[in-house]
């Protein structure tokens, strides 16, 4: 069986959790547990099958039967439903204003977290989302709370969205994150929040491979001290 911790990476949006997260877990030999794509899942798959996005009973019921794995195809960490690749499928526009949706059910939060504990359950992992290190994890041995100001968050979610065409101002991306980050930290279930013990990491004013090398070598340090711990 392969040895490791479980590492936690939580944080809001445009603080480059993903980016972060999927580099650690190839620097490190862990597996990768992406939770927004658990939620983008039940998403697609309540579309493929009639079910509406506020149908909390018809959610669970997907949650409950829902089998997904993970798999490094080199960098990218492909997600497969009930042995089907949905890893294209899930990034659509809609499905992520769905996942949206059904992550503010208590029923579908509830109904994945099993599912979250079991694929890390034998450690080894990088665990990426917003409630990992509060809510699905609260022992994990290295937990982390991944930001940077909203100026940089909406600079490098602009500059992402301009590359790809879309037609929108710094001023509208920045609204728009505010108004979305207002809405993860306030919801009810499972806000976003920091774990206090969390070690909390700006990324402002640092590159990718500065936040990554910094994570890893203090991942190492608690990896080192778990495996002398009797
Ligand atoms: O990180 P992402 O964009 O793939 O997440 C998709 C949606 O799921 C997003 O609206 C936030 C939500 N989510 C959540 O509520 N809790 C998590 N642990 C991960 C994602």
């Amino acid at each position: 069986m392969k040895h490791g911790i479980v590492v936690t990476i939580d944080g809001p949006a445009g603080a480059g959790k993903s980016t972060v997260a999927r580099r650690l877990a190839r620097e490190l030999g862990y597996e990768l547990l992406d939770t927004g794509s658990l939620y983008r899942t039940v998403a697609l798959i309540a579309r493929q099958r009639g079910i509406a996005w506020d149908d909390e009973p018809g959610l669970a019921d997907i949650c409950r039967s829902l089998e997904v794995e993970f798999r490094f195809d080199g960098d990218v960490n492909r997600v497969m439903a009930h042995g089907s690749d949905v890893s294209d499928d899930i990034r659509q526009p809609a499905i992520s204003q769905g996942a949206s949706q059904v992550s503010a059910l208590p029923a579908v939060r509830a109904g994945l977290l099993d599912l979250q504990r079991r694929i890390g359950a034998s450690g080894g992992v990088v665990v990426e989302g917003r409630d990992t290190g509060t809510v699905v994890f609260p022992r994990a041995q290295a937990k982390f709370f991944l930001t940077a100001s909203d100026q940089v968050r909406a600079r490098r979610r602009y500059d992402e969205l301009t590359s790809a065409g879309a037609d929108i101002t710094f001023e509208e991306t920045l609204t728009e994150q505010r108004t979305r980050d207002q809405r993860d930290s306030g919801r009810d279930v499972a806000p976003l929040a920091r774990a206090p013990d969390a070690v909390l990491v700006d990324s402002s004013d640092m590159s990718v491979d500065q936040v990554v090398a910094d994570i890893a070598a203090q991942v190492r340090t608690r990896e080192a001290a778990h495996h002398e711990e009797p």
